[in-house]
């Protein structure tokens, strides 16, 4: 029998039959989110910088063995020996590719003498690595132990078989209202995938800032990526802008179409798509302050400095404002492989629409009766050019105001409602209601004791007791691709404060992603405490609240 032969049969039985190791102290093994099954064993397996990796090229498990050579660095300082082919052998990790298991599905055991991935494809193998990474003690990542636990490190006997409920687990964050720089951006996406988030949604176009290179407009970067002045703090006792102070220095900052394409790969080695949000028609100002023509008034405006919601749209009368936009998105689809692209649509009010003569004359010619049906005509104009290209919409649920062809995707912003209609529509559906995933909330009742925030506030707790399912039913639940943490930055002036209210709310976000069933939360903050010494140990800054005992 030919080695490879064994190895199949061997793992055939692991599979098939069961034969967990027997059950020991679960203790250990806290990972987030929840796998699937998880049954622990006895003893434990050293990683050692001389352990063998074994891999079948032919497997294409090129992310997962990424992930395991960044793994084994942090700890040791170097690669482990990688040895090509088929491994049970004692000693060794062995890293295999089975067509049993669905893609992003995978079965890890752990084993005194040996860890076997069987993964369905590299995401799934990718996902093991996670885990297998929370298997192991924080305090060896720290940022002080960087590459010297050269003595080796321990792994939990274990076989955990996992995989995700729903094929979206989202986080947006906004680079508009504050700019953020690409590593602070790789490091976000960092962050994604020890959660095994797998969608990076890039809010790249506001009234504060455009922040996307775009070669057939540079004026979108020259002028529409800088705004006048600098948010500097905030009075104490107060909230929003009447408290918040700001001074002259200019805030600004955009990325080119190179440092685009190198988050777009660096996010795809970690298995993330990122889907980019061009803001159309509403939340427009820096565009327009760009090229005055968009509006429909035509008058010069400068990049907003403020917040909340602006009148100053898209014009959607003239037919240039939808070559604008076409050419943008020429540009956007050649950077962004997404098979859905994101265009906004949220909070776009009607005055500038109601009284500009293009806007009317186009609502006479195409029968519409409203302003919102301009809207949804604006919006379907640009789905039906996408769909031209193959790729598909994606907008908040204002979309649902105007009109929405069945195809678009919905994502709920203003609670879950908008979310419902639409699953009940047949419309795929994201869940990222206000109520549940706004991570730029207060985290506390007691304003006074965080930074400034956004109004709302939403503890651990609350995040967690998401229910995307909620109201609907088993046909409609198909609907829900999947939900989303949602990072505006009015109030998030630099990094350290976004990890801060992204830590630790987003694990609870990523666990009602992967496994919306089921919901124990006393045990989520058990294994949460485990994650956040790596939040600690790899210097991460987070909140403490929730997590205390
Ligand atoms: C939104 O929060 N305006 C989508
Ligand atoms: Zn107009």
């Amino acid at each position: 029998m030919t080695m490879k032969r064994l190895l199949v049969l061997s793992l055939g039985c692991w599979l098939l039959a069961g034969c967990a190791p027997k059950i020991g102290s679960l203790e250990r093994i806290a990972v987030v989110p929840r796998p699937s099954s998880v049954a622990a064993g006895e003893g434990e397996f050293r990683l050692e910088p001389c352990t063998p990796l074994y891999f079948r090229a032919a497997d294409s498990l090129s992310c997962a063995a990424a992930a395991f050579d960044e793994l084994a660095h942090a700890l040791f300082g170097a690669s482990l020996p990688v040895m090509q082919g088929d491994s049970l052998r004692a000693g060794t990790v062995g890293l295999l590719r089975v067509d049993s298991l669905r893609e992003d599905a995978y079965c890890l055991t752990v084993e005194p003498d040996r860890v076997m991935i069987a993964a369905g494809g590299d995401r799934g193998a990718f996902y093991a690595v996670q885990t297998l990474r929370q298997l192991i003690s924080a305090t060896c990542f720290s940022k002080k132990a960087i590459g010297g636990a050269t003595g080796g490190v321990s792994i939990p006997a274990v076989r955990i078989d996992d995989a995700p409920t729903m094929p979206y687990r989202g986080l947006m964050l906004d680079v508009a209202r504050h700019f953020f720089t690409v590593e602070e951006v790789k490091r976000t996406l960092d962050l994604m995938a020890l959660h095994k988030l797998n969608v990076f949604h890039w809010h790249l176009t506001d009234d504060q800032g455009w922040r996307i290179e775009i070669r057939k407009y540079p004026k979108l970067t020259e002028i529409g990526s800088v705004r006048r002045r600098t948010l500097i703090g905030h009075d104490p006792g107060g909230e929003y802008d009447e408290t918040c102070r700001y001074d002259e220095t200019p805030h600004g900052g955009y990325y080119t179409q190179a440092e685009i394409r190198e988050v777009v790969d660096y996010a795809a080695r970690r298995c993330i798509t990122v889907i980019p949000e061009v803001e159309f028609p509403g939340h427009a100002v820096a565009a327009l302050a760009s090229y005055p023509w968009l509006g429909c008034t035509g008058e010069q405006y400068e990049v907003r400095q403020t917040w909340d919601i602006d009148d100053r749209v898209f014009c959607v009368g003239r037919d240039s404002t939808f070559d604008f936009i076409e050419g943008v998105l020429d540009e956007v689809l050649e950077l962004f492989p997404s098979p859905l692209i994101h265009i906004g649509g949220d909070e776009c009010p009607d005055k500038m629409w109601a009284c500009c003569p293009h806007c009317r004359e186009r609502m006479r010619r195409e029968g519409l009766t409203s302003e919102r049906q301009l809207q949804g005509y604006a919006t379907t104009r640009v789905e039906r050019y996408l769909a031209a290209r193959g790729r598909r919409l994606m907008g908040w649920d204002e979309l649902l105001d105007g009109g929405v062809s069945p195809t678009a995707v919905v994502m709920s912003w203003r609670g879950s409602e908008g979310g419902i209609r639409a699953a009940r529509r047949g419309n795929p559906v994201v869940m990222a209601p206000t109520t549940h995933c706004y991570l730029d909330y207060y985290q506390t009742a007691d304003t006074t004791s965080e930074p400034l925030a956004w109004g709302g506030c939403l503890p651990l707790e609350q995040v967690y007791a998401l229910d995307p399912y909620e109201g609907l039913n088993a046909r409609e639940r198909a609907n829900v691709l999947g939900v989303q943490a949602n990072l505006w930055t009015e109030y998030i002036a630099d990094f350290a404060q976004a990890q801060y209210m992204l830590l630790p709310r987003l694990a609870a976000v990523a666990e009602r992603g992967w496994c919306p069933a089921g919901n124990d939360y006393a045990d989520f903050r058990r294994r949460l405490r485990h994650l956040t010494g790596y939040y600690d140990a790899l210097g991460y800054r987070r909140a403490s609240h929730g997590t205390e005992d």
